[in-house]
């Protein structure tokens, strides 16, 4: 991972309850749960539901996911042993802005994960005083979008096929 977090950030875990009452773990990815990841992506349908993601091609969705779990920071949500929701935040721009995206396998949502995952990733950014959170999603979306909604992103811009969001999380002082 190329950002690095104070170790009572890596080390922190949430306990909570889904919609129906069961257990659910959010924390910080390590390599061990690599295979638990990459499990849930293959497992994950409809493939290529969000601008292409994740991909369809074995090779291709491996290749991406190692991507995503070397430079971006990583959040799992954990039930029974199982990753079953996963959100990640890219630096981009040199920390000026943090790109974010979100994947809760199909049996797992509507359940207060994903806007539970998102919860813990904007606090994270808040505590290490990161400016903004970026993404695009499709104008379609509308579960994710209100999810992002409920975490105070805003759509900025045109709501054309895909809308902007942000989530301003410390003004910027310099003007720029
Ligand atoms: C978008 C996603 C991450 C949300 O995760 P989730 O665990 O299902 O979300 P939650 O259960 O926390 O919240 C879902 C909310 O959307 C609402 N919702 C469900 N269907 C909806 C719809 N068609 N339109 C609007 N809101 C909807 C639910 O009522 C719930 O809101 P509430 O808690 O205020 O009642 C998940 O559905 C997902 O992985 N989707 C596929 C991948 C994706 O689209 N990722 C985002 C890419 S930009």
């Amino acid at each position: 991972m190329i950002l690095h977090l104070p170790p009572h950030i890596e080390q922190r875990l949430r306990l909570l309850k889904d919609k129906g009452g069961a257990s659910v773990v959010i924390r910080l990815y390590q390599h061990k749960d690599y295979p638990a990841l990459a499990e849930m992506y293959r497992c994950f349908e409809p493939k290529e539901w969000s601008q292409g993601l994740p991909p369809r091609l074995d090779h291709k969705r491996e290749e991406w996911l190692r991507y995503v779990v070397e430079r971006a920071i990583n959040l799992l949500a954990i039930m029974e042993e199982k990753v079953v929701g996963h959100a990640a935040l890219f630096e981009i721009e040199h920390a000026r802005s943090y790109e974010y995206l979100i994947f809760v396998h199909q049996d797992y949502q509507d359940r207060g994960i994903g806007t539970a995952l998102s919860q813990a990733m904007r606090d994270l950014a808040q505590e290490m005083e990161w400016r903004k959170i970026w993404l695009t999603v499709g104008a379609i979306n509308l579960k994710a979008i209100h999810v992002y909604e409920k975490v105070g992103f805003c759509i900025v811009g045109p709501r054309d096929i895909e809308c902007v969001m942000t989530l301003t999380l410390k003004e910027d002082n310099e003007g720029q």
